[in-house]
């Protein structure tokens, strides 16, 4: 969909790199003296999680299409409430409350410091960077905030992804097993990688994260999501589908549509029945809640035959159900 605009941002972005990337062996204890606006300099020395995150919706998340045209969908009125999460000012001083918008670089959408900086006195300086690691004599190049909660606690997800009806994956992660068990969204969006983390030569390989953030738009990550099961038995075919994988309900956005296709074909090889279930937040929610099965019976009108189901994920109503990601699929013969 947004692929080629999203190309062309990240050749953008890496086209910054090489031009700014020079002024890295200037960086002392204390860090640069001045950094350039554009990602508040963040590229000068990791240019690994720039890559990474461009290739995130997060990087997408003010110039996706998908997005601007819900918005130009959205009554007049309404339009400003959507701008603060796709474009947010730093969250690290407002945890666990909604964002506020921020007015400069707005095509960098959810950007490094959206999530990472305790901001300085003017918008592009590096600031105060959060994050995980244990005071370290390493870290010289800018001030810096341990707090080991980025890794084991979602909290610095909770303002965009918890607070809010349409874009909630917090509250139903808090509820679920996975929170109990110290699973978090860390641990399902943002797999560990060994890995320097500075890109300078011989910089120490340290435990770090990926920062594409595969979800929705990720086939091979949605189908990790559910199982679908079916038998037959006294002229009932009997469908069950679990929430197996997602650490929240399924779908995890208001924006997507679960849909259940069941078919049943004849021994004639003519279709006998068809049934379709949608799961979904817009009605009344009745998303699957993590590790939830939910059991569905449908009339066989066959009395031998084949049953083919499908569990299909669309990013919205609308999408071409062509276009849709099997999420799961079953067929047998009865
Ligand atoms: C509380 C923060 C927040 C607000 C306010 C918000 N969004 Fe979002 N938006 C998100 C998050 C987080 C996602 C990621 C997926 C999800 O949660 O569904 C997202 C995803 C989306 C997507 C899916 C994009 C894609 O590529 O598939 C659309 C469309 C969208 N938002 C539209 C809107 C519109 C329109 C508004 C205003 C009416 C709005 N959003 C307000 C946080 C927010
Ligand atoms: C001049 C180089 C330089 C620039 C510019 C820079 N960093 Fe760093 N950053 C470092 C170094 C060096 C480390 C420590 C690496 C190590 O110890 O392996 C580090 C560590 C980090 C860490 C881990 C800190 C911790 O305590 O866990 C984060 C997060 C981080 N940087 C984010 C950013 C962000 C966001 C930006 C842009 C706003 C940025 N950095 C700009 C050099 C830089
Ligand atoms: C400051 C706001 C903000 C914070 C904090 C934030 N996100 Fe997001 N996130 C968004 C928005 C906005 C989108 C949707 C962008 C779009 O598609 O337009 C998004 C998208 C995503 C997606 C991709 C969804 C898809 O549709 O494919 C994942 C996965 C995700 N976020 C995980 C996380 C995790 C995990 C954390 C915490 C470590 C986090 N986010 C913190 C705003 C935020
Ligand atoms: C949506 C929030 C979010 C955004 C945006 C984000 N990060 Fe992170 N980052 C995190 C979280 C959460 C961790 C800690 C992950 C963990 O320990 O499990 C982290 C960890 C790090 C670390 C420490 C090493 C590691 O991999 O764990 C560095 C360095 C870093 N980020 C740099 C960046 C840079 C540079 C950008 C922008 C290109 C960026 N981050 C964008 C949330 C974010
Ligand atoms: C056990 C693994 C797991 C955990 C834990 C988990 N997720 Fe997910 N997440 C998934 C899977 C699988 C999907 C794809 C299917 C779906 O939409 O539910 C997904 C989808 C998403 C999406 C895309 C939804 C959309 O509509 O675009 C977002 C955003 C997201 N997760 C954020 C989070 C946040 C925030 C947390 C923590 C509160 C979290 N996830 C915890 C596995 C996990």
């Amino acid at each position: 969909m947004s692929r080629l605009r999203f190309l062309h941002a990240a050749a953008v972005v890496a086209g910054i790199a090489a031009v700014v990337l020079a002024p890295r062996e200037a960086a002392t204890e204390g860090g640069p003296q001045s950094v350039p606006a554009v990602l508040n300099g963040c590229q000068l020395c990791h240019a690994q999680y720039v890559t990474e995150w461009a290739d995130s919706y997060h990087g997408m998340a003010w110039t996706d299409e998908v997005y601007i045209a819900a918005k130009n969908a959205t009554p007049k009125d309404k339009q400003a409430s959507c701008n603060p999460c796709h474009v947010p000012n730093p969250t690290q001083t407002v945890l666990g409350k909604a964002p506020t918008l921020r007015a400069k670089n707005q095509s960098e959408g959810v950007a490094c410091i959206s999530c990472h900086q305790i901001p300085g006195a003017k918008p592009e300086e590096i600031g105060t960077i959060v994050g995980p690691y244990a005071a370290d004599a390493a870290i010289k190049s800018h001030p810096n905030k341990t707090d080991k909660s980025m890794e084991t606690d979602p909290k610095t997800c909770i303002s965009c992804h918890g607070t809010d009806k349409d874009h909630n994956q917090y509250d139903s992660w808090k509820a679920s097993d996975y929170a109990k068990d110290g699973k978090t969204c860390q641990s399902c969006h943002m797999p560990a990688v060994k890995r320097a983390v500075f890109d300078k030569k011989g910089a120490m390989p340290r435990e770090a994260h990926k920062h594409t953030m595969p979800g929705a738009h990720d086939a091979e990550f949605v189908k990790k999501a559910a199982t679908v099961e079916a038998s037959v038995a006294a002229g009932k075919v009997t469908v069950k589908v679990t929430n197996s994988g997602a650490g929240h309900n399924f779908p995890g956005g208001g924006e997507r549509e679960v849909v259940l296709v069941v078919v049943v074909t004849g021994a004639d090889g003519k279709e006998a029945a068809s049934y379709r279930e949608t799961f979904d937040l817009r009605k009344k929610d009745n998303r699957l809640k993590p590790k939830e099965t939910r059991s569905l019976d449908f009339d066989a009108k066959a009395a031998t035959g084949t049953v083919k189901v499908r569990l299909l994920y669309k990013l919205s109503p609308e999408q071409d159900e062509t276009k849709a990601t099997v999420a799961a699929e079953k067929e047998f013969k009865f």
